[in-house]
């Protein structure tokens, strides 16, 4: 077992800068995700734990051991991308036992760790199989399989369910952070996917351009995201960001006007531009506030019925927002209906630097 810590870590290709500065610390047993949109660096992040890609400057270290120099079969870490890339012309067992083969380990220890894999991942029955007579889900195990049979210190995972359809990569989300809890192992875990990393994560890192935004656990970055990025980034469907000015407590935008928190109010002037944040939970059903309440007069223009909820899309004046309502009680396309936001869970922003006015 190990840490895993980036210490003013850089990665540049020639003049451009992919990473800038990082710092990080993934605890011993712990699972931390780096969750962020395409190309914001989250696989050359991992890649440099890996030893797959040269640091330009900074250090990693993996159990209090700087890695920089050691090359990646020297790092103790085991790796699970994407693509499976599975041999195959080799059978299942062939296909977990290789690696450990290439490190010279001895026969009775290779056994007991593919027959302990495969017990743990549910494959013992497909053994003797070949890549090809597998699902997709049952590849995917193979592929983590030959990541626990290395007994490493730390797994690496790049995006390894993006293969999956919707269903088995929920699934197997749960399998792995089940996995992951088992074994103990620390892990650091990529995806563009805000659900699987926050279903996922003991803590999630969210990046953007190279750059760590936020680091927390997934409720606390939901519930305090600490710029419009993440806040808009973290939670499905997307929080409703209306832009403002401070008038009288309340912050007025080009269609409608809403209280501000009592937090805020203290710390604001009149004139002063804000980004107000309600995320869909936060609006729709009278039912739903809890203290301070404001209406927003507006029309549907879509209504998704999902069963446990409807998730209402509506136009307020200029305005785009997204609601929740409880699905006895949706309103109808073409409706002109009030909806109620909850004043006191609205996120207020600085318009001008994007990040989150404290408390
Ligand atoms: N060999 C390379 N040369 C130049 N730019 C690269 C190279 N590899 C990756 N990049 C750039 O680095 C950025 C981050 O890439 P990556 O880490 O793969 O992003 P992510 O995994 O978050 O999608 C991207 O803008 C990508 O184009
Ligand atoms: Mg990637």
């Amino acid at each position: 077992m190990a840490d895993v810590t980036f210490e003013q870590v850089a990665k540049r290709y020639g003049a451009v800068s992919v990473i800038e500065n990082l710092n990080l610390h993934v605890d011993d047993h712990e699972l931390m995700v780096l969750v962020g949109p395409s190309g914001c660096g989250k696989s050359t992040a991992l890649r440099m734990i890996a030893g797959l890609e040269e640091v330009s400057a900074g250090k990693i270290s993996i159990g209090g051991r700087a890695v920089n120099n050691l090359a990646p079969k020297d790092r103790d870490i085991a790796m699970v991308f994407q693509s499976y890339a599975l041999y195959p012309h080799m059978s299942v067992r062939e296909n977990l036992e290789f690696g450990l083969k290439m490190r010279g380990v001895d026969r009775a220890d290779m056994q007991r760790r593919v027959a302990a894999a495969a017990d743990i991942l549910g494959i013992s029955p497909l053994l003797e199989r070949k890549p090809k007579d597998l699902s997709g889900g049952q590849r995917q195990r193979v592929a983590v399989g030959r990541a626990i049979v290395r007994e490493p210190a730390v797994f690496l995972f790049d995006e390894p369910l993006s293969n999956l359809d919707a269903k088995l990569r929920v699934q197997m989300r749960a399998e792995i952070t089940r996995l992951q809890h088992t074994l103990g192992t620390t892990s650091v875990y990529v995806t563009h996917d805000q659900v699987e990393a926050m279903t996922m994560g003991d803590r999630i890192a969210v990046m953007r351009d190279g750059k760590i935004q936020q680091l927390g656990t997934p409720l606390e970055v939901y519930a305090n995201p600490s710029n419009v990025f993440v806040a808009q980034f973290i939670g499905t469907p997307p929080m409703n960001l209306v832009r403002g000015t401070v008038a009288d407590a309340a912050l007025r935008t080009s269609s409608f006007s809403i209280p501000l928190p009592q937090r805020i109010r203290p710390s604001v002037k009149n004139g002063q531009e804000l980004i107000a944040g309600i995320r869909p939970e936060n609006l729709g059903d009278r039912s739903k506030a809890r203290g301070e309440s404001a209406t927003i007069n507006a029309t549907v223009d879509i209504v998704e019925p999902i069963g446990h909820e409807s998730i209402v899309y509506a136009t307020a004046g200029t305005e785009h927002l997204v609601a929740i309502f409880e699905p006895h009680s949706a309103p109808k396309i073409g409706e002109a209906i009030a909806m109620t936001v909850d004043v006191d869970s609205t996120h207020i922003f600085d318009a001008a630097t994007e990040q989150r006015m404290v408390p």
